[in-house]
């Protein structure tokens, strides 16, 4: 007779779940969808409440990659032979929200800067490590086109965040840390 053994803490599989790596990778795609979309109001926000010319002009530079992202993910449906489709990112919406908060809790100027580059870096290393997945499944799947389409999207994300942390180390720092010595 077959033995059950019943672990604790194994999460129950729901009726739709993936059943292999295309199906991880169609429901990655998805998400990755609705965050770059959400990414669009968000950016414009940072963008707004920043203050230095260096930030506000990487910001708006992401923006527009951040809209060709959309169309190369959009491309990449395509080219798997799916249609655009999208799926609410939770950890996306977990790192605006993030963001909202931290322009409240902070004065317009190098604080709400500094604030405003750590928001934006931890959504460049989200998409930097949802790219870097989404990239090794399509090499594995064997699907060309996408990995060439996410390929040039991580190399984006991947300069973006390092523009970002330069503009850090060159002066917003060390401005807002030199408002802590007013005090
Ligand atoms: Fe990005």
């Amino acid at each position: 007779m077959e033995t059950i053994i019943k672990k604790q803490g194994i999460v129950k599989a729901k009726s739709n779940a993936a059943q292999g790596l295309r199906d991880l990778f169609e429901a990655e795609l998805k998400e990755m969808f609705w965050a770059e979309k959400s990414m669009i109001p968000a950016l414009k926000k940072m963008t707004k409440n920043a203050s230095s010319p260096e930030l506000i002009r990487a910001l708006k530079k992401h923006l527009t990659e951040t809209e060709e992202h959309i169309t190369r993910l959009e491309r990449t449906f395509d080219s798997i032979g799916n249609k655009a489709d999208e799926k609410k990112c939770k950890a996306m919406e977990g790192l605006i929200k993030e963001c909202e908060i931290m322009m409240s809790e902070t004065e317009l100027g190098d604080v709400r800067d500094a604030g405003i580059i750590a928001a934006a870096q931890k959504v460049e290393h989200y998409e930097i490590a949802t790219y870097g997945t989404l990239h090794a499944y399509a090499v594995t799947l064997g699907e060309e086109k996408a990995e060439e389409l996410i390929a040039m999207t991580l190399a984006e994300e991947k300069k973006v965040d390092a523009a970002l942390t330069k503009i850090a180390l060159s002066n917003i720092n060390i401005d807002a840390a030199d408002l802590d010595d007013e005090w």
